[in-house]
């Protein structure tokens, strides 16, 4: 990750310019959030990285004549975005004049409007339906492969395919997943919630903004749990979700740097539905054989 704002920073080609971290107000993963900007000191100590809210950005940062991003007079290279995934993060209309204004800008962002929205729910969701994954990829060989890997996903719109898939999940709870357009766990409806839930939002035009998606099932295996204030472990079934990490910057036309840069595994208990550190999961590394 640092590694690909310091290349972005280069791409920028601007010696006097900084990296942005746009920042919650108040963030619990302030230990990592720094590691990266220790790194990027240490891969070239000529950078600064200046850590701002939404909301400190609203007095701080302009656009300029030739549309670079000025922050207390320093020209932006980069723009991370820690923050901007959920909504609260935009109290008022100047938060979201903010963003637009940054992503105006020339500055190169992390992740670009585009990965943004391609990480969410409805995205990941009409990129199953028939024929669309194949306009992005290269022939039918390369998109029938990444279709081998999908989990079946539904909208909830009002058209047969949203009625039917509604009616499936009332039946089924336990066969799916219900989730609305939010970043970092915590949001989704499990099991017979769904019912409940769908029950009362069938006739509102909320349901339009919700996706299901099959339940996956995964293979469990014993695993030693080792948590903050015990010097025990506990020994659970638990499952495991692979993340792989990677770093792609590029315009419509180019890719100029496109790496693998690492994984994570979350291990939860079985029983749990989601792996957050508050419902019992936790990091594992991966074991070959
Ligand atoms: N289809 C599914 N079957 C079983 N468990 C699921 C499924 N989808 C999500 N989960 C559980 O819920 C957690 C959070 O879900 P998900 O990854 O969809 O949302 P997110 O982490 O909020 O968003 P994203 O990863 O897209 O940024 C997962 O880590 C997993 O434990
Ligand atoms: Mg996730």
């Amino acid at each position: 990750m640092s590694s690909g704002i310091v290349e972005a920073w280069k791409l920028y080609n601007d010696e006097r310019s900084g990296v942005l971290f746009v920042v919650e107000d108040v963030t619990y993963n302030i230990c990592e959030q720094r590691a990266h900007e220790f790194k990027i000191k240490k891969l070239n100590p000529k950078i600064k990285v200046f850590r701002r809210s939404l909301t400190q950005l609203i007095a701080a940062a302009t656009l300029d004549v030739n549309k670079e991003l000025i922050l207390d007079g320093n020209i932006i290279a980069v723009v991370y975005y820690r923050s901007g995934y959920e909504p609260s993060q935009y109290p008022t209309e100047a938060e979201w004049n903010v963003r637009l204004m940054m992503e105006r800008s020339k500055a190169i962002k992390c992740p670009s409007i585009q990965y943004h929205l391609a990480g969410t729910k409805k995205i990941q969701q009409v990129l199953t339906q028939p024929g669309v994954v194949e306009k992005f990829l290269n022939g039918e060989k390369i998109s029938s492969r990444v279709r081998k890997i999908y989990t079946g996903m539904y909208p909830l719109d009002f058209t047969v395919e949203g009625d039917r898939a509604i009616e499936m999940a009332i039946e089924n709870p336990e066969n799916f997943v219900l989730k609305p357009q939010r970043e970092g766990g915590g949001n989704n409806i499990f099991g017979k919630n769904i019912k409940t839930f769908l029950t009362s939002i069938k006739g509102k035009k909320e349901r339009t903004s919700w996706i299901l998606m099959d339940k996956i099932y995964p293979p469990s295996q014993k695993n030693y749990f080792i948590r903050p204030g015990s010097d025990d472990y506990e020994k659970i079934d638990a499952d495991y979700e692979v993340g792989i990490f990677g770093v792609i910057i590029g315009d419509s036309r180019n890719i100029y740097f496109n790496k693998e840069a690492g994984y994570m595994v979350r291990s939860k208990p079985v029983t749990a539905n989601e792996g957050g550190r508050l419902s019992g999961g936790a990091l594992s590394s991966i074991y070959l054989v």
